[in-house]
């Protein structure tokens, strides 16, 4: 590590202790997601956010955390509200130490994707590739996932135990998401371990492990330049070929667009449909009554599914950028300041859900926020819902007496993914 990126380093380690402190003084309260507790339960925080300081200034954070349903669904259906990080007063300090340590640049790469962009960049991009997810096409997908299950499943079967993770959460949405977008089989492993790698830029570890992401990552897009060019020359029934399609137009897509949005495709869908698996396992079997409610009725499935994605879904949180100074509920965000919006907060709002804290299947009218809202509303939804209800369904239906193995579960290390890293089950 050279002289400048040290500096960059303690001056980064030395402002989040001033931010923190100054935050406490203001409101008692400090937003610290990479604290170890909030792995394990985030949710007594939360509710103390909710109850205390729903409106919390952050000093860490750059703005504020909001963790009510009104105010999180508020900000969330308002496009006037940026996704943009360019739009963040603290994005070029952040971006310039980034480059000073070797890490790409989220919006000079492939790396920006629609996620973090606006109208008309975002609007034309979804465009392209929302075809590809309607709930028709999806539906479509449903044989296929379900024989998917059924293999991974299979090679468990004989065993009387499986680590839930590496047997069936993790490998199941990589395999179909490689099949839709046009991964050859031969493929897959290698295309796996890519994936693995190159999200590790996106998690919180130290800089060590964000320069193997950030490798990971490269070797990833080169390996989708080569698909790319292969579907040029002899185009298929897949994804990449539509979008070779779409770019080939003119001015629709440009290549730097096409690699990044394969690679969001990739990295939004894979560890958070795992966590979710993961973290719905663990909530039914911790809750043996609700999973005997399912076992006895598989017809509530589809209402448990969403039940789950409120009481723990994975994605914590998202955020939002003021382009002008605005009111959020009594309070003033500045221009450039960010919004952090606790979407797993909101989904234990008792404003909304009556006794937000319980588990319970067949709750009617579940309007979670799991997903998002409004925009950016997440565009692997119905695909998520279908390998969790079939993952789900399947491990209680061929596992009666199931059981967690091992009741110390190791949770991922990541402010916006919650979820645990293995879960030992036996039956
Ligand atoms: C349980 C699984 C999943 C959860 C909880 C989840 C959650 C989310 C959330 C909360 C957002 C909105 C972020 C924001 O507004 O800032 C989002 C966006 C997105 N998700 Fe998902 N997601 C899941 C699975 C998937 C899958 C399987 C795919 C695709 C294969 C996918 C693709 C996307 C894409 C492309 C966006 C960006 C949409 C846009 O910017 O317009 N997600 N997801």
């Amino acid at each position: 590590m050279g002289m400048r990126q040290r500096v960059d380093r303690w001056q980064t380690i030395a402002e989040a202790v001033v931010r923190a402190a100054h935050e406490r003084l203001e409101s008692g309260i400090v937003f610290l997601p990479v604290r170890k507790q909030l792995r394990v339960d985030p949710h007594p925080f939360y509710r103390t956010l909710r109850e205390r300081d729903p409106v919390h200034r952050s000093r860490l954070a750059g703005g504020w955390v909001l963790s009510r349903y009104e105010d999180v669904i508020g900000v969330l259906r308002d496009p006037s509200w940026s996704s943009d990080e360019r739009n963040w007063s603290r994005f070029p300090t952040y971006r310039a130490r980034g480059a000073r340590a070797g890490l790409p640049d989220p919006y000079e790469t492939h790396v920006a994707s629609m996620l973090r962009l606006d109208a008309p960049d975002h609007t034309r991009l979804r465009s392209l590739v929302s075809k590809a997810f309607t709930p028709r096409a999806v539906e479509a997908m449903r044989p296929r996932v379900a024989l998917l299950v059924d293999e991974l499943l299979g090679k468990v079967g004989p065993q009387r135990g499986m680590e839930l993770v590496a047997d069936l959460a993790a490998p199941l949405p990589v395999i179909v998401i490689a099949e839709l977008i046009g991964v050859p089989a031969a493929d897959h492993a290698r295309f796996r371990h890519l994936s693995d790698e190159a999200v590790r830029l996106l998690g919180d570890g130290p800089l060590e492990e964000k320069l193997r992401g950030a490798a990971g990552m490269r070797a990833l897009q080169d390996y989708f330049a080569g698909i790319v060019a292969e579907r040029r020359a002899r185009p298929r029934a897949d994804l990449v070929s539509a979008l070779v399609a779409a770019e080939e137009q003119g001015d629709r897509l440009s290549n730097a667009e096409l690699l990044s949005t394969l690679v969001l495709l990739l990295v939004a869908g894979n560890e958070t449909t795992t966590k979710l698996i993961g973290n719905a396992v663990l909530a039914l079997l911790r809750n043996p009554g609700e999973l005997e409610r399912l076992r006895a009725d598989p017809g509530l499935l589809p209402n448990a599914v969403e039940e789950l994605l409120r009481y723990d879904g994975p994605v914590q949180l998202t955020s939002r950028m003021a382009r002008e100074d605005r009111e959020v509920s009594g309070r003033t965000a500045r221009k450039g300041e960010q919004v952090v919006l606790l979407l797993a907060a909101a989904n234990r709002d008792p404003a909304v859900f009556e006794d937000p804290d319980r588990l319970d299947v067949a709750r009617r009218d579940v309007r979670h926020v799991a997903f998002g809202q409004g925009i950016h509303f997440c565009l692997g939804a119905q695909l998520a819902r279908l390998e969790a209800t079939l993952a789900i369904g399947a491990l209680v239906e061929r596992f009666p007496g199931l059981r967690v193995a091992d009741p110390n579960v190791p949770w991922s290390s990541n402010t916006v993914l919650r979820g645990p890293e293995r879960l030992h089950l036996a039956w």
